[in-house]
């Protein structure tokens, strides 16, 4: 059996120090927020190469403040790709502003920097690009549009820790970069987990007010906020695990390449890492036109794939009121059709690395 992630494999590798990291947050009583969270947001906005860092309780909380922090509300519009985790655009209805879709390039699967200008509207606000599957969109177009049309640049950087751009780190490249902790994330808590980095003082200041009831100190409260603290637990959770993310990521990197090799030849189309970009495989998505069957056969052979993400989001039930139709965006319909996640971690064998690319050169070839 080769599961698509093994979250047991990497905690069996760092239990002591988990354990002992845990148990320090269980003596100090620091449940919520606390130092641990205040140690972890420095070190991760120093790893992201940011000036701060804004825990929160979910990469969906880190994206709704950040859009609050810009000022975004009622009225306003943000432009994000519908190829993505709904999470996205659930965070800009938070907001109460609309969503404004401009389709992927097919290559990266990520936002098509050509397309942003037409979606341009006086209401535009904000500029939502993901960096999804672990590599950034090609942000110096984008970040020049938002700079002349005078638009925010909030990074979903959800599935990119540690990735970068033109050497630097997602996270950094926009006015604020959010991330999440979930556990199969990249770096992923033992529990829910997000961060807004920023690197303007101001912003910085109203997210920490604004996930803490918008209190400035206790009882005051100047802003109307939210209770999305980060829990002390998955700071020192979250600590231990920021000292082994680049070995994991290189990890993670390495068999990548491993798929590649094996699969140089077959005609399966496999993720292309950009010149711009140091990729970080948080999922390995090949394409397919005969998904249902590929991935029924790889289950029967044991080897778990996975789907990221069969509906495009202007698809989906829950947001039709944007108003799209089939065929607004060919590119994110076609990878949402198309695209197989084969097996990703980086405690991932050769041996594994090499059934799986087996199994898929096997189907490729007609069997
Ligand atoms: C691209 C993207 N954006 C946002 C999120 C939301 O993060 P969370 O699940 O921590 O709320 C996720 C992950 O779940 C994601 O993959």
């Amino acid at each position: 059996m080769i599961p698509f992630v093994d979250l047991k494999a990497q905690y069996a590798s760092i239990r002591t120090e988990v354990n002992a990291a845990i148990q320090g947050v269980l003596d100090s009583c620091q449940f919520t927020l606390g130092s641990e969270v205040v140690k972890f947001e420095r070190e991760f906005a120093a790893y992201c190469q940011g000036e701060y860092g804004v825990g929160v309780n979910s990469g969906t909380s880190a994206l709704h403040l950040a859009l609050l922090a810009a000022g975004i509300g009622p009225g306003d519009e943000v432009i994000t790709v519908p190829f993505t985790f709904v999470a996205s655009v659930a965070a800009i209805h938070y907001s109460g502003a609309r969503t404004v879709f401009v389709d992927i390039d097919p290559k990266s699967f990520t936002m098509d920097p050509a397309r942003i200008e037409a979606a341009i509207t006086d209401r535009t606000r904000a500029i939502m690009p993901v960096h999804l599957y672990g590599q950034t969109a090609d942000m110096d177009p984008i970040l020049e549009i938002a700079r002349r049309r005078g638009l925010a640049v909030i990074e979903d950087a959800a599935q990119a820790h540690g990735a970068e751009y033109k050497g630097r780190r997602a996270g950094s490249l926009g006015q604020m970069g959010c991330f999440s902790f979930y556990p199969g994330k990249n770096l992923g808590a033992y529990g829910e987990g997000g961060m807004v980095v920023t690197s303007d003082p101001q912003y910085a200041r109203t997210l920490r007010m604004l996930r803490d009831w918008g209190a400035e100190k206790k009882y005051h409260h100047v802003l109307k906020g939210y209770n999305y603290r980060l829990e002390g637990i998955q700071g020192a959770v979250l600590r231990v695990k920021l000292r082994h993310l680049e070995t994991w990521t290189e990890a993670r990197r390495a068999a990548a390449a491993r798929y590649e090799l094996l699969l140089s030849g077959s005609g399966v189309p496999m993720p292309a890492q950009m010149p711009y970009a140091r990729h970080v495989y948080h999922v390995y998505a090949i394409r397919t036109k005969d998904r249902q069957r590929w991935q029924e056969s790889l289950q029967g052979e044991g080897i778990q794939t996975g789907i990221h993400y069969p509906i495009p989001v202007h698809l989906l039930p829950a947001y039709e009121d944007l108003g799209y139709m089939r065929g607004d965006f060919p590119h994110s319909e076609q990878a949402a059709d198309e695209v197989l996640s084969l097996p990703m971690y980086p405690e991932l064998t050769e041996q594994q690395a090499g059934v799986v690319a087996a199994g898929v050169r096997r189907l490729a070839a007609g069997a």
